[in-house]
């Protein structure tokens, strides 16, 4: 039996995953750490820390398995995208990493549109410039910190900076490289134009490969650190929100992934490179080798729910929270949610944007307000629908739900009601590592295919269709809809 291992360097903790060439899972081992926000709006971590979870991790899964460590036959590589990690020319980090989650480059990105005009930005990377990429980031320091920009000679992604520690290679897949946009989204490699326009050297950049692809092997100099075998292939992998849909199985067109985690992710694969056209929608290469997908961002979905829980009823389970608002109609008897807690991404890019009940009345209570955060959340996730089909993806068919938020049958059923789509569970829970681990059993030839390796160890387990509610969303959407573009002026002027 041959196995392999995906490993997920994220914003919170770093995951290693260990998987059979069947697709069981084995075991999982993660070791968490923090980041640092040494000014508002920053947010950083040192890259230190993610080569320590890795070998912990990775030592912990082996001793819980037990595996033979010669069949472990190759690591594929996740982990949080767009983040900005420096090196000299020695190969040490320059500064500490700059997040996804930073949003210090507002400036940079007004730079960024300005130097290419925002529609060819628009049409060579697929987005447009968002304070959360890296290439804002480059710019904030070229500008802010010279002295390091001038010491400066390799540009990596986390995950990338953690394959260089384990190949000793500077390589990137392509999934994690156009969340950078300084890619051709077309061409799936870096754009030149980007380069030039950005004053970024082209040799500062890693070499591009497909998820499936082998990127360098483990070193002989780290892999007893790590208690496994030099030479095992260390694979492309991809940024965490591509390898996940590869856990998902959202690998076809036509089928779109929700992860309903603190963020609510809408993911969509597409067969050909397509643009939002005003870039409200994050338009990437997928890791699944010559596919794309369209994805929206909501910064509180699972994460408006947790909020009403811990402000109004601390103690209470989410069961406990969730049975009353069943018995609610939907639509809340008039009452709306608005789930922009920490600003938005997608459909609105707007740091300023709020959170909002509207339509209180005396006869609202408790189990209301419940039901709509639930059906808040669902309508904004709406929003990214609505976005990938004016964008010409007009055969959304099902959608496969994962994360905290999927355990509610209730939030389920609204979701089926308000998309007018099934939602369907999956019996894979350890997303982005166990995505990367198929691409890795992938690129071993394990499976003929991604879509093979996902036909073959994913499966439903559970199909909740819209019912007649259904009718009383599609007549309120359009007043959810209304309710941002009413509001804006009100959140641009509150100061604090
Ligand atoms: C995707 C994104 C997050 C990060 C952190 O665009 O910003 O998913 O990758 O996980």
């Amino acid at each position: 039996m041959a196995y392999f291992i995906g490993i997920d360097t994220s914003t919170t903790a770093t995951k290693a995953l260990l998987m059979d060439e069947n697709g069981g899972v084995l075991g999982v081992a993660s070791k968490e750490y923090s980041f640092e926000t040494p000014q508002p709006l920053w947010s950083e971590q040192d890259p230190a820390l993610w080569w320590q979870a890795t070998v912990e991790s990775v030592r912990q899964v082996l001793a819980k398995t037990g595996v033979e460590v010669a069949s472990i036959k190759g690591i594929g590589l996740t982990g949080q995208m767009h983040g900005l990690v420096l090196l000299d020319e020695k190969g040490d980090v320059l500064r500490p990493a700059i997040l996804w989650n930073d949003g210090r480059t507002g400036p940079q990105c007004d730079t960024i549109r300005l130097r290419l005009g925002r529609e060819k930005l628009i049409q060579i990377t697929g987005n447009d410039a968002l304070t959360g990429f890296t290439a804002p980031k480059i710019l904030w320091v070229q500008e802010h910190e010279p002295e390091i920009w001038k010491r400066a000679r390799h540009i990596l992604l986390p995950k990338d900076y953690l394959r260089f520690r384990l190949t000793g290679e500077f390589a990137s897949d392509r999934a994690g490289g156009s969340g950078t946009i300084l890619f051709d989204l077309a061409k799936r490699d870096w754009s030149p134009e980007m380069l030039a326009a950005l004053d970024i050297p082209a040799e500062f950049l890693p070499r591009t490969y497909e998820g499936t692809d082998v990127t360098g092997t483990l070193s002989p100099a780290v892999a007893s650190e790590l208690g496994l075998s030099a030479n095992i292939p260390i694979f492309g992998g991809g940024g965490d929100q591509a390898a996940a849909a590869v856990g998902t199985g959202a690998v076809r067109a036509g089928v779109v992934s929700l992860s309903l985690g603190t963020s609510g992710v809408v993911f969509a694969t597409t067969d050909g490179p397509v643009i939002e056209p005003e870039g409200r929608l994050h338009a990437f290469c997928h890791s699944v080798p010559g596919k794309w997908h369209l994805m929206g961002v909501m910064l509180s979905a699972a994460g408006s729910l947790r909020w009403h829980r811990d402000t109004f009823a601390p103690n209470l389970a989410y069961d406990k929270l969730l049975a009353p608002a069943a018995e609610i109609p939907a639509g809340s008897d008039g009452l709306f949610f608005l789930p922009y807690l920490t600003g938005e991404r997608t459909p609105h890019p707007d740091p300023l944007a709020r959170g909002a009940f509207v339509g209180l009345t005396v006869r609202h209570g408790f189990a209301h307000l419940t039901r709509a955060v639930l059906e808040g959340v669902a309508f904004g996730l709406r929003d990214s629908f609505e976005l990938m089909k004016s964008a010409g993806l007009e055969t959304i068919t099902q959608v496969r739900v994962t994360g905290g938020g999927a355990r509610s049958p209730l939030w389920r059923q609204i979701l089926a009601d308000v998309f007018g789509a099934e939602i369907v569970t999956v019996n894979t829970e350890e997303g982005a590592a166990y995505g990367a681990a198929l691409l890795a059993a992938t690129g071993s030839g394990v499976f003929p295919s991604v879509e093979a390796a996902c036909d073959a160890t994913i499966r439903i387990t559970g199909v909740t269709g819209p019912g007649e509610d259904s009718a009383v969303y599609e007549e309120i959407y359009p007043l959810y809809r209304g309710l941002y573009p009413a509001l804006k002026p009100t959140f641009t002027a509150i100061t604090t």
